[in-house]
């Protein structure tokens, strides 16, 4: 999408700037996805070397792409040319429209952050989170401004997924809804709507269900790993078997993300499984650490 494009756009008509808050593994795509699209985008971080190091990510990923002819040369330069790196966040805030959260997932952090964003945004800024397991009505009464947040969620890696949801708690207004979706569709994205917030939303509870099933049957010996991920690739055409994709994502991820759901709800139902837990306890977690639910060894 070209800048005009962008702007014709009834909903994002409003939208010129984004700010992406935070560098890290998903920032730092975020912010390069909304500079392809057309939009002024600044990527803040509280240190210089997160965004440093984003940049060089950057850069390499899309010439890699041009190389490759998945993105033409003028329009990674110009995206290049939209895209500014800053450690001033409250400057940069007091001039965008959108501000999209993904610094660390700490919800003191965010709650402080989405407080110091209000202070000095402009009123009609809409601020949403990327995060995976706070829903944004747990942020929202830190600001003046409830019914301009909700969560707008990519997935890793942002510049290739094509869903984003968008998911409102109890005060967004349809007018965050509307504008939120249209971003995202400018983005380039696919939109999956939520009517209301639940943790892990919609794809991850479909990919926890799976999981949790896959565990089920491993741990009460009905079947093998290798045998489950067998039958999810070879019988339900999945690229990976849900062992396999743990083990990728990192048995640690799959055990934080479990604790952190179980804090929000209180459900034992959403504690770690106890082969989750133990890998996780013998630090063995995945591909990054060489051995998971299979050796990477050799
Ligand atoms: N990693 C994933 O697969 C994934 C997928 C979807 C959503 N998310 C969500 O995205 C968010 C970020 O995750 P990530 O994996 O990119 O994390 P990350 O650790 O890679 O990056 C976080 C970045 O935020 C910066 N930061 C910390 N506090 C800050 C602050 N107060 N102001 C500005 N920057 C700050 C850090 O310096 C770091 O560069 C989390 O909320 C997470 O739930 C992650």
């Amino acid at each position: 999408m070209t800048t005009t494009d962008a702007r014709t756009d009834s909903a994002t008509q409003r939208i010129r700037h984004v700010t992406v808050i935070g560098a890290g593994t998903m920032g730092s795509q975020i912010a390069m996805v909304s500079a392809l699209a057309g939009f002024d985008t600044t990527l803040v971080d509280i240190a210089q070397l997160p965004l440093d190091r984003a940049r060089t990510q950057l850069w390499e990923r899309v010439d890699r792409d041009v190389a490759k002819g998945r993105r033409t040369a003028p329009d990674v330069a110009a995206a290049k040319q939209r895209l500014t790196f800053s450690t001033d966040r409250d400057t940069v805030v007091s001039g965008t429209d959108v501000a999209i959260e993904a610094a660390i997932e700490d919800l003191a952090i965010k709650r402080e952050l989405f407080a110091s964003l209000d202070a000095v945004a402009p009123t009609h800024t809409l601020l949403v989170t990327n995060s995976s397991n706070i829903v944004s009505s747990q942020i929202a009464d830190a600001t003046r401004r409830p019914e301009k947040v909700c969560n707008m969620h990519f997935f890793n890696p942002a510049l290739v997924m094509e869903c984003v949801e968008v998911v409102p708690h109890e005060r967004t207004s349809p007018e965050t809804v509307e504008a939120i979706t249209a971003l995202a569709q400018a983005f380039g994205k696919t939109v999956v709507r939520l009517k209301q917030e639940i943790p892990g939303f919609v794809a991850n509870r479909l990919l926890n269900a799976i999981r949790r099933e896959a565990l089920a049957l491993q741990e009460q010996g009905i079947a093998e790993v290798e045998d489950i991920d067998r039958a999810a690739r070879t019988a339900l055409r999945h690229p990976m078997g849900p062992f396999e994709l743990m083990d990728l994502v990192g048995i640690d991820v799959v055990y934080l993300i479990r604790m952190a759901e179980y804090e929000q709800t209180g459900d034992p139902e959403s504690l770690p499984a106890p082969s989750v837990k133990e890998l996780y306890e013998a630090g063995q977690y995945g591909r990054k650490s060489g051995q998971g639910w299979y050796s990477y060894t050799s």
